[in-house]
């Protein structure tokens, strides 16, 4: 007997193919739950987002992959994967590197109602490229035998000829610095700006020269009186169990600058969903996570900053220094004048 194709299909294939879809369907679920991850390229160390991202897999389930490196050449890799990166979130200090990743293309916009709810808007890009996580002021750390809190006043004070050969501060090459010769720029336009670089060169009591902790370190050891700083290194300090750190406090005082007037610079360390995210979901939740209370406690403590949501406490460390203005200038205007920032630094000689 002949067996038409059509029995044939009926009796032996179409049962397979239900089987298939049946097996398909029974597992699926399973494949998603081990398919739930996201990978994140952090320019954070490892200790200080690390505790963050285990909470949020602990409240999601979501697995989180990480890997940390530096700005610059965590956006170069991102540049160089292109499509195939397998990168979901870029997270990084300060928002001269938010911008430069932003310029390059690597960020994609999301518009999310928790995010804009929780994060003030002069702390995340108008598109929702990037997201600021949490705050630093860049402060003026003095000698307390040397200074007395009541002759300091501005970052502009600073190029007055009464602190020649006192006052350190590191390299322009830094976006720290950068980013507050931004906010000079925005304030008082490149001429009186250029005249400002000039005039703390001119004060500078050594070569711009190590990081931010050197410089507090610096100021207790008499080799200057005045250091601009981000106010998390003085924040390490006062967590530190060291004696030799216990010292050194006991000898530097922390100072908010430009309270009478615009306020003290601030910057942001933050993130967003790269370009080629395959993980958007994902990324999202991420993001969501780390604007909220938990994520905003861990993330911001962990790295004695202030809370980007201000419904946020800082933490106990932070909130000893009391309240301070802050600028208010949105912070990706820095980002904008940041070439502008790195050209003026050179042209008026801070290294
Ligand atoms: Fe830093």
């Amino acid at each position: 007997m002949v067996t038409s194709y059509r029995e044939t299909y009926f009796s032996k294939v179409l049962p397979v193919i239900a089987w298939v879809l049946v097996l398909l369907c029974l597992g699926a679920p399973v494949a998603d739950s081990v398919a739930e991850e996201v990978n994140v390229y952090s320019g954070r160390k490892e200790a200080l987002i690390s505790p963050v991202l285990a909470a949020f897999t602990e409240e999601t389930g979501i697995q989180v992959n990480l890997l940390t490196g530096k700005a610059d050449q965590l956006r170069t890799r991102l540049e160089a994967e292109g499509r195939n990166s397998p990168a979901d979130v870029l997270l990084t200090s300060d928002v001269a590197n938010l911008y430069r990743a932003t310029a390059a293309g690597l960020f994609q916009e999301l518009d999310s109602d928790l995010l804009r709810k929780r994060i003030p808007s002069r702390y995340r890009d108008p598109n929702g490229r990037w997201y600021g996580l949490s705050i630093r002021a860049r402060v003026i750390a003095y000698s307390k035998d040397r200074v007395s809190e009541f002759e300091l006043s501005t970052y502009e004070d600073l190029a007055d000829a009464r602190w020649k050969g006192r006052v350190i501060v590191r390299s322009s090459s830094n976006v720290y610095n950068q980013s507050l010769i931004a906010s000079m720029l925005w304030a008082h336009g490149a001429s009186d700006t250029g005249q400002w670089i000039r005039g703390l060169v001119a004060n500078m009591a050594r070569k711009p020269q190590g990081g931010d902790t050197d410089q507090i370190r610096a100021v207790a050891a008499g080799e200057a009186d005045l250091a601009i700083v981000n106010s998390y290194y003085y924040g390490r300090l006062l967590a530190s169990e060291r004696d030799q750190d216990r010292q050194v406090l006991g000898l530097v005082g922390m100072f908010f600058p430009n309270q009478d007037d615009r306020g003290t610079h601030v910057n942001i360390s933050g993130a967003g969903i790269t370009a080629h995210s395959g993980n958007r979901a994902e990324a999202v939740s991420l993001l969501e996570f780390l604007s909220g209370p938990l994520g905003q406690k861990l993330f911001a403590d962990l790295n004695h900053e202030f809370p980007v949501n201000p419904e946020v406490a800082p933490s106990q460390i932070v909130s000893e220094w009391g309240s301070f203005k802050a600028d208010s200038v949105a912070l990706a205007k820095l980002g904008e004048f940041n070439g502008a920032a790195v050209r003026l630094a050179d042209e008026q000689g801070w290294r």
